[in-house]
């Protein structure tokens, strides 16, 4: 566990490895008595492979700082590489799952799957065959036909990580995507979520605001502060891999646990 609770923190040393590096990053939101300090002298280094979440109150910047790393919005200063290239716009290489599902109802679950094959005009028989395997490893079998409505929130999460992961982008990007499951199907879908992404092996950027969430998905745990968005700390979790449903009661897991809440409330 690392505490990085200065109030202006230098960068850290970036590793070879750093796949997602985000350098002095602040984030200002309206102009005159309305400007608003969202973010602010985020320095943070993500290593490839990596499962990083990332764990803050409501409004603390969460959102921001995911937007600004997929591109879809820059920083005021600052900047956020990826392989040591400055991110400027949305890329091939990244898959977002959104909070919401956001699956087009007139397009079949395999349809939606799709989209980034048809978009970037790929090849559609090989991709129907790995969008196939996808829906199987997530349970979703002989669902391929259905449309969204016809399926449960989780169903449908698990179909927008599926697009997501599609073109195996090298990175994946998730903002609280289990934030309207019950506790129990969280769970299951935090569960299949870690047997997917162990397939993939890509780096994994994991936005909650549940502490066990965190703990039980990460090899690491960012927590951000509020008013304006920092980094408070970062903790790293010993737990071994692959993780199970029994390692929720772990001691070192309960214990990490107790510590990032009584971080949080510091
Ligand atoms: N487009 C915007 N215009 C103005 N202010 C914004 C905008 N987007 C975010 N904010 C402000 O920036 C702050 C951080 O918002 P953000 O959505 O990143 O928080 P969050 O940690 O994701 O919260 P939640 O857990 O509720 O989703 C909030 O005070 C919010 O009002
Ligand atoms: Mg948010």
């Amino acid at each position: 566990m690392r505490d990085v609770s200065v109030s202006n923190p230098k960068p850290q040393q970036v590793p070879a490895t750093a796949k997602i590096e985000f350098r002095d990053v602040t984030k200002t939101f309206g102009a005159g008595t309305k400007r608003m300090l969202a973010l602010s002298g985020i320095n943070l280094s993500i290593e490839e492979g990596q499962f990083v979440s990332i764990l803050g109150e409501s409004g603390c910047g969460k959102t921001t700082l995911l937007r600004i790393a997929a591109g879809l919005i820059p920083p005021s200063s600052g900047s956020v590489l990826m392989d040591d290239v400055a991110i400027t716009r949305p890329g091939r290489d990244m898959g977002f799952v959104f909070q919401q599902s956001v699956l087009l109802e007139w397009r079949t679950v395999l349809e939606n799957i799709l989209l980034p094959v048809e978009i970037f005009k790929l090849d559609m028989k090989e991709h129907r065959e790995k969008a196939l395997e996808f829906l199987k490893m997530l349970g979703l079998s002989g669902f391929e036909n259905h449309y969204p409505i016809q399926l449960s929130g989780g169903m449908q999460q698990r179909v927008s990580i599926a697009r997501a992961l599609i073109l195996s982008p090298s990175v994946l990007l998730m903002d609280e995507p289990f934030g309207a499951l019950d506790a129990i199907t969280r769970e299951q879908m935090n569960s299949e979520l870690l047997r997917i992404w162990s397939h993939s092996r890509t780096t994994a950027v994991f936005i909650t605001h549940d502490i066990g969430e965190a703990a039980f998905l990460s090899d690491r745990v960012v927590l951000l502060g509020s008013r304006p968005g920092c980094v408070k700390q970062i903790f790293d979790i010993p737990l071994p891999r692959p993780r199970t449903a029994e390692h929720r009661y772990d001691n070192r897991f309960v214990c990490l646990c107790r510590d990032m809440k009584q971080a949080m409330m510091a």
